[in-house]
């Protein structure tokens, strides 16, 4: 569906296409335990959130240059304004290639190549979001945010993603602290695998202004009635919940039960080489499987625009 939106969760890791990570294992000389296209997409069959995981780090070794981190975000926009996005916020994950050797200043500069070209070439403006890898220790986002000191100017807003269930966001009160201390807005994923409490967390301890997934918000009423009082806005991934098996089906998903609520949800990708759609796609499948309305498919698209970290001049050209 080409209704305009924003787009506020989508890791920029997970926009990369089996072709687009054959060309560039073949530009970098890394070797892909693939044979082809077809049988790396064969593998994209996950069980939880790890399994999925594990094949989004390993295909990231095919990114070394600033190049390559243009070309994958080129590649994003072009296909995302093709589906109605009029405003990207995007995750990276600088610790998954910091780790690898690649330094942090060829991922921001090879993003920000590309999204400083975004508007002429797309029509789509942008954001980046930094987010720390919480299976990681405290200590190295901490690193990882000194390290991105020069590039802050760039940078958003912090985000928190990667294994949840054992990594509270408290372990982050630090960094987050010094985000804010720094001037940037904060997000976090929780409520994904993760409890009701990690989402409360979120709020309390990391300060956070948007809760990334949030679904498992709907087992606890107190925590639903604040949100919607507060008009928090979840950025839910119906397709990613289903290929992540957090929910059972498309038909399953609790996306009308939060309108019902009342809350203030937005409909993102996330993963979208990964789990079967970009944002158009996500709307269109949302709009198949589930009793929804056009009215509704409209409020979550203006969800989307009131939700980002858009000034009110923006938003207005954004929509
Ligand atoms: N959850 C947590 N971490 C992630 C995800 C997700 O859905 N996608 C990429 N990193
Ligand atoms: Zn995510």
């Amino acid at each position: 569906m080409s209704i305009p939106k924003a787009e506020l969760h989508l890791h920029i890791e997970g926009t990369l296409e089996p072709e687009l990570a054959f060309a560039l294992a073949e530009r970098n000389g890394v070797d892909l335990p693939y044979a082809s296209t077809e049988e790396l997409r064969q593998a994209y069959s996950f069980s939880d959130l790890q399994s999925f995981l594990d094949l989004y780090y390993a295909l990231m070794a095919v990114l070394r240059t600033e190049q390559d981190f243009a070309d994958l975000a080129d590649a994003y926009l072009a296909r995302a304004a093709a589906q109605g996005v009029r405003h990207a916020e995007v995750f990276f994950d600088p610790q998954a290639h910091t780790a690898r050797g690649v330094p942090l200043g060829t991922v921001v500069e090879g993003l920000a190549r590309a999204l400083d070209r975004a508007p002429e070439r797309h029509g789509v403006s942008t954001r980046l979001i930094m987010c720390f890898l919480r299976d990681e220790s405290a200590e190295s986002a901490l690193e990882t945010f000194e390290a991105a000191r020069p590039h802050l100017h760039r940078i958003s807003a912090v985000g928190l993603d990667s294994a949840e269930v054992g990594h509270p966001p408290s372990k982050f009160r630090a960094v987050y602290e010094a985000a804010a201390a720094a001037g940037l807005r904060r997000v976090a994923h929780a409520g994904e695998e993760g409890p009701p409490a990690y989402v409360r967390e979120a709020l309390d301890v990391l300060g956070v202004e948007r809760i990334d997934h949030g679904i498992r918000s709907m087992e606890d009423p107190d925590l639903v009635a604040r949100l919607v009082r507060d008009q928090v806005p979840l950025t839910v991934c119906p397709l990613s919940n289903v290929r992540l098996r957090c929910v059972d089906t498309l038909a399953d998903h609790p996306l009308p039960a939060m309108l019902d609520a009342g809350l203030m949800v937005t409909l993102n990708s996330d993963d979208p080489a990964y789990f079967g759609g970009y944002a158009g796609d996500t709307f269109d499948a949302v709009a198949g499987a589930l009793p929804l309305g056009e009215d509704d498919l409209r409020r979550l698209a203006r969800n989307s625009f009131l939700a980002a970290f858009l000034d009110d001049d923006e938003e207005l050209r954004a929509r």
